[in-house]
């Protein structure tokens, strides 16, 4: 039988130059989507699968991301004393049990393989964890990672979460080398970081994934890859070679790269939409904008 996973490694050491000067002062992860920052659209994710365990791999500057999951007794007694009970569960939902969340340190920027690394001494040898970039938020129903773990525990092994991308973007991705295509999972072959030519297909890896144990061990000869950092990739490339299963899960619902800024503004609308005491009136300001800019034109 394929055991619960219950851990998930979350790596969030980056330094977020992308989103400068937004990061100067704070971590990427706090940057918001309507009124949540992202670490909470991937915790709340991460919960909906049935994690219970959770490791973040942090850098210097990340304090506000480990302040971000303290209870906050000063803020609940004061919308307790004035009565504003929604906004008190809300804040709520946001509490993490003691001793739930682990934060272990990457001391030096050297790849996502190498920050999924330094969590090994949390996971044991036995078991399936999963790893989710904060970046790509999901919209899915169910969520992302639950239909990963769902799929994972039919077919055990190694799974990542995968859509097809046109195919000047495959350079921006870890790329999957099918080997068989059964629909919604496929079978893989091979993995290549970020290919510059010849990608073997055009089937992207999305930050989502269940990795067996012994992908530690791969990571374990620290081999630099692709951009000259040590991958996550590589390393899953790696089972396949020790004769082990990956695969690839072609998951339901729409993933934005909010690690770029075109991402994270359509990231802001589609969540923005999908708030109903916000729809109204956003769709009618989108509207005039629209109207506005080709009025113009
Ligand atoms: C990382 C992975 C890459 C994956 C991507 C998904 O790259 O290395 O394989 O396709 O996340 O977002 P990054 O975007 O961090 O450079």
């Amino acid at each position: 039988m394929i055991r619960k996973v219950t851990k998930a490694v979350f790596p969030v050491a980056g330094l977020g130059t992308r989103f400068l000067p937004a990061t100067k002062s704070i971590p990427k992860e706090i940057m918001t989507l309507v009124d949540r920052p992202l670490i909470q659209y991937a915790i709340d994710e991460a919960r909906a699968a049935g994690i219970e365990e959770f490791i973040f791999v942090t850098s210097r500057g990340k304090g506000a991301l480990e302040d971000y999951f303290d209870h906050s007794h000063e803020l609940e007694n004061h919308l307790k004393k004035s009565g504003k009970d929604e906004l008190l569960d809300l804040l709520r939902q946001t509490n993490m049990e003691s001793g739930a969340i682990a934060y272990v340190r990457q001391h030096k920027a050297m790849g996502l393989g190498h920050a999924v690394w330094c969590a090994r001494r949390l996971i044991n040898d036995d078991e399936a964890f999963a790893v989710v970039l904060t970046d790509d938020v999901v919209m899915g129903d169910p969520p992302c990672l639950q239909q990963m773990i769902e799929a994972h525990a039919e077919t055990g092994g190694s799974m990542v979460a995968t859509m097809e991308v046109p195919q000047e973007k495959t350079k921006s991705y870890g790329i999957l080398d099918v080997e068989e295509d059964m629909g919604a999972i496929v079978k893989v072959r091979g993995m290549v970081e970020k290919p510059k030519e010849s990608p073997p297909s055009n089937l992207a890896v999305i930050g989502r994934y269940i990795l067996a144990p012994t992908v530690l061990g791969n990571l374990n000869k620290l081999k630099q890859g692709a951009g000259g950092e040590i991958q996550l990739t590589d390393a899953i490339a790696d089972e396949i070679e020790a004769g082990r299963d990956v695969f690839g899960l072609r998951f339901r619902g729409q993933r934005y790269d909010c690690g770029s800024k075109a991402g994270f503004l359509q990231a802001t609308v589609a969540f923005g939409l999908e708030r109903e005491e916000l729809r109204d009136e956003f769709v009618e300001y989108l509207h005039d904008v629209l109207a506005m800019r080709k009025a113009a034109e």
